[in-house]
């Protein structure tokens, strides 16, 4: 959207207070923004202590080693035991924690006492496998339950676990793997999505097969496909985890102990491998689904679609949640399938509270049709969340109104990887709605705009640069392996600040408005990549001699890929070039950074330096007319461009 129009909005939108009935019951009070502002240590101590503790911390936070940070220092605790066991110690065995809801129509309900015994099942089972404390572990599996329990029997053990999203191709698991040394794999067969079997063993065979260092790869039978087995190094999980006793005694990790990393796109092509610990995390997450989500856990049904391969999943699906002992739908397969009112009547059929999606999947339904939600009961619905991008006002509404018949505060959460939790929100009950506005810092967050010399902001509606100025629980500890890129990428730009690589303005009421990202990282359906890693893969064909990739407005998927590819002599163009390299994209990273355009260019633009000017490139892609083109080393260059188009388009 245009900064003039989000001008208009932000002085002319109309407010959404919230209404007395939420605000009566909301978890969340008013109070809470004072007494963290006033006593922020001391609030974050209150936080840390809604967790159950084997050793209380003797120090808050220790920040002498700046940016890493410490936090309950001196604490141990075992994150299993928070999110599963002692639901179970305290009488609510019973309470489901999981409708599992598959893709082909099957289901499964899982209580705390089930899932209690079947992550320690599957800890005793990762122990005799040989994984221990410190060991790190790759998760490569479809939305299952057996996904969760992996990751929590993984954090029972104090491994470290690094799921890596399913829908990632062998290269990039491969070098994932790699990265952080995993000695161990969970993966299943496949999983179902769009009405038939994918597999993702054969990918990790692929990814495995040069890594000595992996030592045994655990498969769930999910689909129960041909798969093609390594005696020395497969084992099934049927096999390994079901036949485990149910019996398991938790060790107690220290608060700084590494939970898991999550692979992340940053600005050059190598992903950075985000590293989040223990007792800060978990205080996090617990914290922010508590207020954010306004979680009643005796009567509450909630529903995140994301999957554990993303963030979102680990925070608010595999770890928020179960902290507070919420009941929870996990779905496996696409939104159309069988049918395009499928999460409307899982809502209906498990009478979903709170929903938390992404704008990408909310415009969808939207240009779907009101018909199939309005097939459905959702009157159950109390709360809607929103993360991934900006969601525009228009979509906003549409939520509120077709989803949310109305009454629902939407929640729209900015956050990111790195954050571990939701730092910009809305709180329910609490603080008034804008569509389109994250509105405000969460208590206990503290956020600055800045402009390019590092000047603050007031609410005037100058665009700069987001900026976290105090640290938090949840805020990564650093990039694994590479500790100097986590200095140079989140510490350098602003002294002692960290910067978020959004783009951001206050309005006059003082609510913020994300402006997208300022770096060379697109946002694809809510999805992080980077343009760099999509130009190496790209040049990573033979046909290629250079790539450069922009992401361009898109009405669907909030930015599309859009690349720009000069053939090396001899590769001609034609019909199939575009869909090789496009082929040849997914095969390199995954089908979601598959470029919606490839165009077959006869030169770049670039600047003297011999800089890809990408503004331009944007210019192109989005439709417009050129900006400023005086810096081009070739002004001609444009000309070529833009006269050769068009015919090397290609679309799924
Ligand atoms: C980037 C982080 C946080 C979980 C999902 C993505 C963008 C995220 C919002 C929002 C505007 C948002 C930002 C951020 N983003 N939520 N509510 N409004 N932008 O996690 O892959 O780490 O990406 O997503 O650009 O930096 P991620």
């Amino acid at each position: 959207m245009s900064d003039e129009a989000l001008e208009i909005l932000a002085t002319e939108t109309r407010l959404f207070p919230p209404s007395r009935e939420f605000a009566n019951q909301a978890n969340a009070k008013k109070e809470l923004y004072e007494q963290a502002q006033n006593n922020p240590l001391e609030f974050w101590d209150e936080q840390a202590d809604r967790l159950q503790w084997d050793t209380r911390w003797q120090q808050t936070l220790d920040w002498s080693d700046a940016p890493v940070s410490k936090w309950f220092v001196g604490g141990k605790l075992n994150v299993a035991v928070n999110c599963v066991d002692r639901h179970v110690e305290n009488g609510n065995g019973d309470r489901i924690a999981f409708y599992f809801e598959g893709e082909p129509g099957d289901s499964e309900t899982i209580t705390y006492q089930q899932l209690k015994d079947r992550v320690c099942q599957a800890a005793n089972g990762l122990t005799q496998l040989g994984i221990k404390s410190g060991d790190r572990v790759a998760i490569y599996m479809p939305m299952i339950p057996q996904a969760v329990i992996a990751m929590l029997a993984c954090a029972r053990i104090g491994a470290t676990h690094s799921v890596v999203f399913g829908g990632f191709s062998a290269e990039a698991l491969r070098s994932r793997i790699e990265d952080a040394n995993a000695t161990h794999v969970i993966t299943s067969d496949g999983g179902f999505r769009k009405g038939s079997a994918f597999a993702l063993k054969s990918a990790v065979d692929e990814a495995v097969k040069d890594l000595a260092f992996v030592q045994k790869v655990l498969v769930v039978k999910r689909t129960a496909q041909e798969v093609s087995w390594d005696a020395k190094r497969d084992v099934w999980w049927d096999e390994v985890v079901d036949t485990q006793s149910t019996a398991h005694n938790p060790e107690f990790f220290d608060a700084e102990h590494p939970l898991f990393i999550l692979y992340t796109s940053g600005t050059t092509g190598k992903p950075k491998g985000i590293l989040h610990t223990t007792g800060g995390y978990l205080t996090q997450v617990s914290y922010t689904h508590n207020v954010v989500f306004d979680i009643k856990p005796a009567t509450d049904i909630y529903w995140c679609t994301a999957d554990v391969g993303w963030i979102t999943g680990h925070s608010y699906v595999a770890y928020g949640p179960t902290s507070n002992g919420a009941t929870q739908v996990i779905y496996e397969g696409t939104p159309d399938t069988p049918h395009k009112a499928r999460w409307w009547e899982i809502v209906e059929k498990y009478g979903v509270t709170i929903l938390y999606t992404a704008p990408t999947a909310i415009r969808t339904f939207m240009k779907w049709g009101d018909e199939f939600p309005a097939a459905h009961n959702l009157s159950s619905l109390r709360l809607l969340g929103s993360v991934g991008e900006s969601i525009n006002p228009e979509a906003w509404i549409w939520y509120r109104e077709t989803i949310g018949a109305g009454k629902c505060p939407i929640v729209d959460t900015w956050w990111q990887t790195e954050t571990g939790g939701i730092m910009i929100s809305p709180l329910p009950g609490v603080t008034d709605c804008k569509p389109g506005s994250a509105m405000r810092p969460l208590p206990g967050i503290s956020a600055e705009i800045l402009n390019e010399s590092g000047e603050v902001l007031s609410h005037n509606g100058h665009a700069g640069y987001l900026s976290l100025t105090k640290p938090w629980p949840g805020m990564l500890r650093g990039i694994w392996g590479d500790m100097e890129r986590f200095r140079e990428n989140y510490w350098s730009k602003f002294e002692g600040k960290y910067f978020a690589g959004d783009g951001a303005k206050w309005d006059t009421d003082g609510a913020i408005w994300l402006l997208g990202r300022v770096d060379d990282v697109m946002n694809v359906s809510g999805h992080r990549i980077s343009t760099t890693e999509v130009e190496s893969a790209l040049v990573s064909h033979p046909m290629v001699a250079e790539a450069a990739v922009v992401g361009a407005n898109d009405e669907m998927t909030g930015q599309g890929i859009v690349a720009f590819v000069i053939l090396r002599a001899g590769s001609v163009d034609g019909p199939d070039v575009a869909k090789t390299l496009r082929d040849h994209v997914a095969k390199e990273i995954g089908a979601i950074a598959k470029p919606r355009q490839i165009m077959i260019v006869p030169e770049l633009p670039k600047t003297r330096s011999g800089k890809i000017m990408r503004r331009l490139l944007r210019d192109v892609a989005e439709n417009r007319t050129l900006g400023d083109v005086t810096t081009l080393a070739d002004s001609a260059v444009m000309n070529l461009i833009s006269a050769g188009l068009s015919a090397t388009t290609t679309e799924d």
